[in-house]
């Protein structure tokens, strides 16, 4: 479970198995921030430090992105963390107070121009407090990056703190009555809600879905409501017993995939009845802060990739990875050492967003269509459009590999020519293994551990149409 927290839109930027020349259907817009970041309120300060005092760290790699900060002398955030070593989530905290220094640091510190999702606290079913929370954000925010207000986190799950009861009809009347009168409190009318993020999709309980709300007529009676939220994860370490399924291998495998995508299946449905977009608000490999030597590993950042363009042919607009700080394995980076890893570091789902930052960066109006004729569980194919033209591939090659022993390696060519020519250009997501840690490369670089970004930008050329991709790679294809 998570308190209120702030969601950023990332703002930057063998054998041969032959792509025979039927060309995909079906494309759909990809949106430009498909991967977004979930960050607990309690972490915002660790990633993006203090005011005057922005984590170096966190600044050093995406400094083209940060702004100067200003200089001011606070401390920001009283957070009180249980810490207890038995429990996972131990270090999480357990109630944060926030004041209005908070508010320069999400704007001087994150990168320049990153949309942001402000949540507001219904957990602890006080209208006047979330009142004063909207007023705060208001007051102190460029209300132009704030896209949206989200009211409540993972309401499904507030146990203790409703009564055993609760359920989709608490919840209605809550939003009903709350919603307009969060948003009667800003002088404009236009703020906008993002709404139920309920965690799921197999934690339904009593009646606690988007479809079912949509039955009760509440997004229809709440048009302020712009974005639907659910938030889940495939897998988690929370018990013992749940924590034996984890296997990186069932991550590298599409159709597994597909079968988690589908589940959202009814409440996608729901929400596209309406035209609102769709969030997966809240989401990672492995629930209660990652596994490691899964979470944090190259076939991590591959399954991300795999995922979100999965979820976004699906219906889901964008993912909003969650991030935290003191050995959450899936975090995408951590930007203060933590017991088992000293030293602030990058982890390899970070190239998976830069992946897909790259992979829009160039294009107007992105879209991305399926091949599923072609795939296969671990060969996968996406067609990436500008408006109708065919304009790269994305290429992935899940088959899992250990050891690291690059010519025992197995590798499979992708025949691309029919679709872009003979003459490409590949950049190419790559680390010694399925499992790789460290080492993880995005087009030839990647980030150290004093943020610094490590060697020149590589792109491959290739003049028969040809592609080959080692177990356990992605590539991006254009033409040259
Ligand atoms: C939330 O409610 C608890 C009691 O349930 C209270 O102690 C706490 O002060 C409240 N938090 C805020 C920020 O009002
Ligand atoms: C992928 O998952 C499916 C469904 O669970 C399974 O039938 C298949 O054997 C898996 N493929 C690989 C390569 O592990
Ligand atoms: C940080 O940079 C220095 C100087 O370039 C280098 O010697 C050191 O190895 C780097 N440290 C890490 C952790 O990458
Ligand atoms: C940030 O980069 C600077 C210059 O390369 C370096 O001196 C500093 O140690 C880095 N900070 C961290 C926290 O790695």
């Amino acid at each position: 479970m998570t308190l209120s927290r702030v969601l950023f839109l990332a703002a930057t930027a063998g054998h041969a198995s032959s792509l025979r020349c039927r060309a995909p259907t079906e494309a759909v817009p990809l949106d430009k921030q498909l991967m977004g970041l979930s960050i607990e309120f309690g972490n915002a300060v660790d990633f993006f430090g203090d005011v005057g005092k922005p984590n170096e760290f966190s600044n050093n790699f995406s400094k083209t992105l940060l702004i100067a900060p200003k200089f001011r002398q606070f401390s920001t955030l009283e957070c009180v963390v249980l810490n207890d070593p038995d429990d996972p989530k131990g270090s999480e905290a357990q109630s944060v107070i926030f004041n209005a220094r908070l508010f320069d640091v999400l704007t001087d510190n994150v990168p320049t121009g990153s949309p942001i999702i402000f949540g507001l606290n219904y957990r602890n079913n006080s209208l006047a407090l979330a009142q004063q929370e909207i007023r705060a954000a208001y007051d102190h925010m460029d209300q132009s990056l704030i896209i949206a207000y989200e009211l409540g986190n993972e309401a499904n799950l507030y146990g203790p703190y409703r009564p055993t009861n609760y359920g989709v009809d608490d919840y209605a009347h809550d939003m009903r009555e709350w919603i307009p009168s969060l948003r009667c409190q800003l002088p404009s009318a236009n703020a906008k809600f993002q709404s139920p993020s309920f965690a799921g999709p197999e934690l339904v309980i009593n009646g606690m879905s988007i479809a079912r709300l949509v039955e009760l007529g509440v997004p229809q009676a709440l048009p302020e409501v712009e974005y639907f939220s659910i938030h889940g994860y495939p897998y988690n370490i929370c018990s013992a017993n749940d924590a034996k399924k984890v296997d990186l291998r069932n991550f590298l495998n599409h159709t597994k995939t597909r079968t988690l995508i589908g589940e959202y299946g009814s409440e996608i449905a729901a929400v596209k009845r309406f035209g609102k977009k769709m969030h997966m608000g809240e989401t990672g490999s492995v629930a209660c802060h990652g596994k490691n030597g899964v979470s944090n590993t190259l076939g991590a950042a591959l399954w991300e990739l795999d995922y979100a363009l999965t979820g976004t042919v699906a219906g889901i607009n964008r993912f909003f990875f969650h991030m935290g700080q003191g050995d959450f394995y899936y975090s995408m980076w951590e930007p203060v050492g933590t017991a088992a890893t000293p030293g602030p570091h990058i982890n390899p789902t970070y190239y998976a967003m830069l992946f897909i930052a790259d992979l829009v960066a160039d294009l107007k109006d992105p879209k991305v269509a399926p091949m599923p004729d072609l795939d296969t569980d671990t060969t996968v194919h996406y067609a990436i459009y500008d408006g109708k033209k065919l304009q790269k591939l994305v290429l992935l090659n899940l088959e899992y590999c250990s050891g690291t022993s690059q010519s025992s390696r197995r590798s499979t060519t992708y025949g691309s020519a029919r679709l872009l020519g003979k003459k490409l250009r590949v950049r190419r997501l790559t680390g010694a293994n399925s499992a790789a840690t460290t080492g993880v490369t995005w087009a030839g670089q990647s980030v150290d551990g004093n943020g610094s970004i490590i060697g020149a930008v590589k792109t491959e050329s290739v003049d028969d149409g040809r592609v080959s991709l080692f177990a356990s790679e992605a590539v991006i294809v254009e033409r040259a």
